[in-house]
C-alpha cells in the first residue's frame, strides 16, 4: 500500500500515541488499516481497530482489509462473525465498535486505532480501552475529522503537550484524493463552520464567540424523558439556509426551553425531514415549526411547493414572521436564555444534540 506524503508522515512517527485530525476524504481509514497491517507484519502482534458503528466496521474496513491481507498470503483464519482475521504469524486483527465499549474490557493489544474518535464516547478510550495497552505498552492512532471542540480536540491539543504523543492536523486538499475544484465546489454549498470543519479539519466553535452565555456544561443537561408522552407539544426550529437542512427540536419545560433531539437532512429535501421528524415524534402531538422566512420561497427541490406549505400540509402549526428577525436580538435573546442577569439558565440542551448551539436560534426568540 503506497501513502501518501502527509499519511507517510503520520505513519513515520515514533510517538508511542498519535492524534490526528483530518478532513474528510483525507485517507484516515486507509492509513488506519495501513497501520493495522504494518503493525502485523510483527509475528504474535494483537491488534484491534475501532469504529463508531458496527456498520462503519464493515463499510470502512472489512472487505478492503480481508482482500489486502489475502493479496498478501498472510491470512490464516477469517472469522467473519468475529471481525477477526487470523495471520500466518500468529497475529490478530479485531475490528470492532465503539457502541457496547464495556464488551472490549479485557483484551490486550500491541496497537490500537480508533476512527473518528469525535464521533465516540470517549470512555471507551479513558475507561476501557487505556488499560488494554498496558501489559505490552501497545501503541494508538487516534484519527477522525473534528466535531467543534469535543474530546477529540481536548486530546488533540493535549498530545502537543505529553511525550510520548504527537499530533497531526492535514486538510482534504492535503489529503490528495480530492481535487481542488470539487473542493471549491463543496466550499460554497456548506457553511463557513461547516467547511472549515469537514475540509479545513478546523475545530471550529461559535460557543464562545456569539453564543457568550453558552457553557458547554452549565447549558448541557440530559433531558428527562419522564417528562415527555404522547401529547407533548414539540417545537421545532428549522433552518434552510445551510446544508444539510436542520431542524432542532425542543420542549417546553417549566424553567425554559429543552433542546432534545437535533435532525439533519442532505440535500435540502423538506419532505424528508418533515417525515423524519414525524417517524421520530408521531403525529398524534401538537408540532410547532419555527422555520426561517426564507423557507416562504419556493424551494425549487420540492416540486414547486414552498418549504412552509409543505409543512403546513403534513400537520405542523407554523409560528413565523413574515422576515427573519433582527439577528443581534435573537443572538442577545438567546444569550439571555442561556443566561439571565439572575444567573438562571434557562435553555438547556441534550448532549446529544452534538451541533453548535448556533442553529437554534430561530427557535428562542
Ligand atoms: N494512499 C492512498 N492510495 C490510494 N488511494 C487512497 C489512499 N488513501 C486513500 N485512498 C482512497 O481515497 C478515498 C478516501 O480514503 P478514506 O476512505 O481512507 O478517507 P477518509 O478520510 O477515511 O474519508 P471519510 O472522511 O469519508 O471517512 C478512498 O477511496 C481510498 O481508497
Ligand atoms: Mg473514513
Amino acid at each position: 500500500m503506497k501513502l501518501t506524503q502527509p499519511q507517510q508522515t503520520i505513519s513515520n512517527s515514533d510517538a508511542r500515541f498519535k492524534v490526528a485530525a483530518c478532513g474528510r476524504r483525507f485517507g484516515k481509514s486507509w492509513l488506519a488499516m495501513n497501520e493495522m497491517a504494518k503493525f502485523a507484519r510483527f509475528p504474535d502482534q494483537r491488534i484491534l481497530a475501532v469504529a463508531p458503528t458496527y456498520k462503519q466496521c464493515k463499510n470502512i474496513w472489512w472487505n478492503d482489509l480481508r482482500g489486502m491481507l489475502l493479496d498478501l498470503n498472510w491470512v490464516k483464519k477469517i472469522n467473519e462473525t468475529d471481525l477477526t482475521i487470523t495471520l500466518v504469524n500468529s497475529s490478530t486483527i479485531t475490528l470492532r465498535s465503539s457502541e457496547n465499549y464495556d464488551a472490549l474490557r479485557g483484551g490486550k493489544y500491541n496497537f490500537l486505532v480508533m476512527d473518528e474518535f469525535a464521533d465516540m464516547n470517549p470512555d471507551a478510550w479513558f475507561q476501557v480501552l487505556r488499560p488494554t495497552l498496558s501489559d505490552m505498552k501497545g501503541h494508538a492512532l487516534f484519527i477522525g475529522s473534528p466535531k467543534g471542540r469535543n474530546h477529540f480536540y481536548d486530546m488533540w491539543i493535549n498530545a502537543d503537550h505529553n511525550d510520548d504523543w504527537e499530533a497531526f492536523q492535514y486538510t482534504t486538499l492535503e489529503g490528495g484524493n480530492v481535487d481542488s475544484d470539487e473542493i471549491e465546489s463543496a466550499r460554497l454549498d456548506l457553511s463557513d463552520r461547516d467547511f472549515e470543519q469537514e475540509y479545513m479539519s478546523q475545530f471550529v466553535s461559535y460557543s464562545g464567540v456569539i453564543f457568550y452565555a453558552f457553557d458547554d456544561k452549565l447549558n448541557r443537561q440530559k433531558y428527562n424523558w419522564d417528562q415527555f408522552n404522547d401529547r407533548t407539544p414539540i417545537h421545532c426550529a428549522i433552518d434552510f439556509n445551510v446544508s444539510p437542512i436542520t431542524a432542532s427540536i425542543c420542549v417546553k419545560t417549566n424553567t425554559g426551553l429543552h433542546i432534545i433531539d437535533e435532525i439533519e437532512i442532505y440535500g435540502s429535501n423538506t419532505m424528508e425531514l418533515v417525515q423524519e421528524i414525524n417517524r421520530r415524534y408521531g403525529t398524534a402531538r401538537q408540532r410547532y415549526a419555527y422555520p426561517d422566512a426564507t423557507g416562504s420561497r419556493t424551494n425549487t427541490n420540492s416540486m414547486g411547493t414552498s418549504d412552509h406549505i409543505i409543512l403546513q400540509n403534513n400537520g405542523f402549526k407554523l409560528v413565523t414572521g413574515k422576515t427573519n428577525p433582527n439577528v443581534n436580538e435573537s443572538i442577545s435573546a438567546v444569550n439571555s436564555l442561556l443566561l439571565n442577569g439572575a444567573g438562571e439558565r434557562n435553555l438547556q440542551i441534550d448532549p446529544k444534540c452534538v451541533k453548535n448551539p448556533r442553529m437554534h436560534v430561530e427557535v428562542c426568540v
